[in-house]
């Protein structure tokens, strides 16, 4: 079979949806960008920059990072960037020689696996949603979200370091970090086969810039840092990012928001006699059996509300207040 054929037919293709009017699928962030720090940025932005091959990482972004991540621990040289923290991911996958995750998880870790023809192993979460037991050695990279995407759970600490003792590399994706306030970034102190993964198309509102960062070992940054493509990240996208570092607080409370409002929803989904997770993100998950499953998404495509669906659910981001009041009324509706 020609190249070509043999790549399609092994990767899962991404879900290229045509967007509905309340589209609830991606986890993305409600409130646009503010307009005030994108005119900020354009301020501070200096033409000339555009033209030349612009530093990936720019040091005053990583310093900016370093200032809201705020450990002792760690310098510029445990700091990289990617487009998106999926690219970040994808890099990864390149250096290890098995990669393991434990479905359901986050959906892309097997699309790039696929396509990139490395050797992946599923282990699905026990039935409780804890780490399974798994047989691991040096070069395995292991990717675990937390908190998880789809079910918004968060994992003990043990569950993590059960990983780390057994000398795999662990990937700890904290795209949700800001949704949760939960961080295992000190065990970086005692170990050094772990990296964390942080992005700011959620909490910050930067999806379509594409700019995420990982935070490891000098010596696993470095080797990071030449694997990546060059110049990996725009100067526009590090700009946007810096100026949102250096307004933190607006998206801070933003996350507050969504927060509360991803309670309200568990509340108010629990009080109707739905199953839940206990999710920590900005998104919920609730188990539905397949036959409900496929005419809920039915019913709700056809009134222009987009969920996402899972083996064992449904995955519905936090909206605006009153997007989130109507996905309320249409499962008080449905069940
Ligand atoms: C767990 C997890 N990691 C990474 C990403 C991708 O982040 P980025 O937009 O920075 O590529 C997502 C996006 O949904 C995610 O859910």
């Amino acid at each position: 079979m020609n190249p070509i054929d043999l790549v399609t037919k092994r990767v899962s293709p991404y879900a290229a949806e045509k967007r509905s009017t309340t589209y609830l699928a991606l986890n993305e962030n409600p409130f646009p960008f503010p307009e005030e720090l994108l005119q900020e940025a354009l301020k501070r932005m200096q033409i000339d920059n555009l033209r030349i091959y612009y530093d990936s990482p720019s040091e005053e972004l990583v310093e900016a990072i370093l200032q809201y991540v705020g450990a002792d621990f760690i310098t510029e040289r445990n700091v990289s960037i990617g487009n998106g923290a999926d690219e970040i991911i994808y890099v990864m996958m390149t250096i290890f020689d098995r990669v393991f995750f434990f479905p359901p998880t986050y959906s892309c870790y097997k699309i790039f696996a696929q396509a990139l023809n490395v050797k992946y192993i599923e282990l699905p979460l026990e039935e409780d949603l804890h780490i399974p037991e798994v047989d691991l050695k040096e070069g395995d990279l292991v990717f675990i979200p937390n908190p998880n995407n789809p079910t918004g759970h968060l994992f003990e600490r043990e569950e993590i370091e059960y990983i780390l003792k057994k000398g795999a590399f662990l990937a700890l994706d904290e795209a949700y970090y800001e949704f949760s306030k939960v961080t295992y970034l000190e065990l970086l102190k005692k170990y050094d086969n772990i990296a964390i993964l942080r992005t700011f198309s959620k909490a910050f509102s930067l999806a379509a810039q594409r700019i995420g960062y990982i935070i490891s070992s000098e010596k696993f940054i470095d080797t990071y840092n030449r694997v990546r493509l060059p110049y990996n990240v725009s100067y526009l996208s590090q700009l946007l990012a810096k100026t949102a570092l250096d307004h933190v607080k607006i998206f801070q409370e933003r996350t507050e928001f969504i927060v509360q409002e991803r309670e309200r929803m568990k509340d108010s989904l629990k009080a109707m006699g739905y199953s839940l997770t206990d999710s920590f993100a900005n998104f919920v998950f609730v188990f539905i059996e397949k036959k409900k499953r496929d005419r809920l998404i039915k019913d709700l495509s056809k009134k222009g509300i987009t969920i996402r669906s899972f083996d064992e659910g449904v995955r519905i981001s936090v909206g605006t207040e009153e997007q989130n009041n109507m996905i309320l009324k249409e499962l008080e509706v449905f069940r």
